[in-house]
């Protein structure tokens, strides 16, 4: 325990007051420390500026608080309303003059001449307290018609305005390295952004440009179709018209002398009988009147064979009368056969169609293979006869020419409800897989160069699938032979029958 030793009344008051001062310090101390207890407890700059101002006004009093601070080379100004704003300048003296000296600055408020105020109010005052870290200015607060004298005011609040800049400074550096990390990537977002932009253009770009490619690589293939269509088509117009005009024009000619020939054959026949049977008569006559005539007649007739002559005479023309007929017909068939380039449609026998086909080709086929022929019962078709016959003259030609030295080309007709089918058959030597799917391509061959023109086959798919709504289809085996099968529907479609 110390001792107490006795003291004047004079020293006993100056205790007392310097117990009581020394009480009031601690209590502002205390005060001090829950304000910062205060400040610390709040987040993030804007909510660290508005308890600061909030801690000044409660603590200090006044008629407002003001904050500036500096963000980089930016000045920003907060006050206890609420205000916010920022600053080009500070156009307040006594600020300016706390930045300047860094010390308390501070100006007197006289009211005492308005009247308007209780006594106790006529000595406000506002001052600008520098918040410094060091040697850093971090802001000012202004505190504007505050009562409390500006000396007790920095006796009992220096330690929280330390503390307050300290705190101010490291919210300021979060904010601004927040603020710079959000800038760059605001500044990447939009780098990215304008980066996608370009993208979805240079991408909308090349699909419009690959679009616009496949268009009119489109419209080549078309035109190249249409093109390789038109030269099918003409080069079978002319084939067909040549081969037209020829065939009408031999029908033409042999048609009129055959049939006077074919006429007087049989007037000859006729004729050969009566002549005869006259002399039969003359001969009977001769050998009751004068029997020494008869003899010399005898050797006469020896002579002229006239007896072999007799007997050959009704063979020789009946194969006369054949051979003309038989003349008659390839002329008919020649003259079917160029009706071809006319778009007509009529009822036509395929069987029939077949032979007249046959016969125009015989001169093909005959050194090469034996006809089998299996025709069935079939009705009419209603087609354009001379194209049918192109198609059997194609294919019947192919087959010829696939048989290399002989073989059968065999030929199967039958009908169903609807159809009627032709098949042409060989034993050629097929065709290999990988040109089965190009046969029907317009000037696709295997043939050396003036045999074959590939166009054929087209030809008779065209004439068969496109003009006639019909099938052709195709079997074929390397070595042992090849079927073509074709199937015509009873009615050519769009097929107006114009003659019977
Ligand atoms: N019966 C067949 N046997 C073997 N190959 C055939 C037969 N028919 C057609 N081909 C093949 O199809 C090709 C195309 O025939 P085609 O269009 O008629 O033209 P081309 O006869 O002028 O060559 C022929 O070159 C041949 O290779
Ligand atoms: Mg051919």
């Amino acid at each position: 325990m110390p001792e107490i030793t006795a003291a004047s009344g004079g020293e006993t008051a100056r205790l007392e007051a310097r117990a009581r001062k020394l009480a009031r310090e601690k209590s502002f101390l205390q005060l001090s420390l829950t304000l910062m207890n205060r400040l610390s407890a709040v987040p993030g700059l804007e909510n660290t500026v508005g308890t600061m101002l909030e801690i000044v006004l409660d603590s200090i009093g006044g008629a407002n608080v003001i904050v500036y601070y500096f963000i980089d080379d930016d000045i920003h100004c907060a006050d206890v309303f609420g205000g916010k704003k920022q600053l080009d300048r500070i156009d307040d003296d006594l600020v300016n003059r706390a930045l300047e000296t860094r010390e308390f600055v501070e100006i007197a408020h006289a009211f005492s001449d308005t009247k308007m105020l209780t006594p106790e109010f006529t000595s406000a005052s506002s001052c600008a307290i520098p918040l410094l870290v060091g040697p850093d200015i971090i802001g000012i607060l202004k505190l504007e018609g505050m009562f409390m004298a500006v000396s007790e005011v920095r006796a009992h609040f220096q330690p929280f305005f330390n503390y307050a800049a300290l705190v101010l400074k490291n919210e300021i550096s979060g904010h601004t390295k927040l603020k710079k990390a959000y800038d760059q990537l605001s500044e990447t977002n939009a780098a990215l952004t304008d980066e996608i932009v370009k993208h979805r253009e240079t991408e909308a770009r090349l699909r419009d440009y690959s679009d616009a490619l496949a268009e009119s690589h489109e419209k080549l293939q078309r035109a190249y179709n249409d093109l390789k269509d038109a030269q099918t088509r003409l080069l079978q117009q002319d084939k067909m018209a040549s081969i037209g005009q020829l065939a009408a024009g031999v029908a033409h000619e042999i048609n009129n002398p055959m049939a006077f020939i074919i006429s007087n054959l049989s007037s000859l026949g006729k004729y050969v009988e009566k002549l005869a049977a006259y002399m039969d008569e003359a001969e009977k006559l001769l050998a009751e009147q004068t029997p020494a005539l008869l003899e010399t007649l005898e050797r006469e007739r020896k002579r002229y064979k006239i007896d072999r002559i007799r007997g050959d005479l009704p063979e020789l023309l009946a194969e006369s009368l054949d051979g003309a007929a038989r003349v008659r017909r390839i002329v008919q068939d020649l003259k079917s056969f160029s009706r071809v380039d006319r778009a007509e449609c009529s009822s036509e026998d395929m069987n029939q169609a077949m032979e007249s086909t046959l016969s125009i080709a015989w001169n093909e086929i005959k050194y090469k293979a034996t006809v089998i022929k299996e025709y069935g019962q079939l009705p009419p078709v209603l087609c354009n006869p001379g194209q049918i016959n192109q198609v059997f003259l194609n294919i019947l030609i192919n087959a010829a020419h696939a048989i290399e030295t002989r073989g059968e080309i065999r030929i199967r007709t039958w009908a169903d409800g609807e159809s009627v089918h032709v098949e042409i058959g060989d034993t050629g030597r097929g065709i290999p897989q990988e040109s089965m799917k190009r046969i029907f391509d317009p000037f696709f061959t295997t043939k050396e160069v003036g045999k074959g023109t590939g166009l054929g086959l087209a030809i008779a798919y065209d004439i068969i699938v496109n003009k006639h709504g019909g099938r052709i289809d195709v079997k074929s085996e390397e070595g042992t032979g090849t079927t073509f099968m074709v199937t015509l529907p009873l009615v050519k479609p769009g097929c107006v029958k114009t003659n019977g």
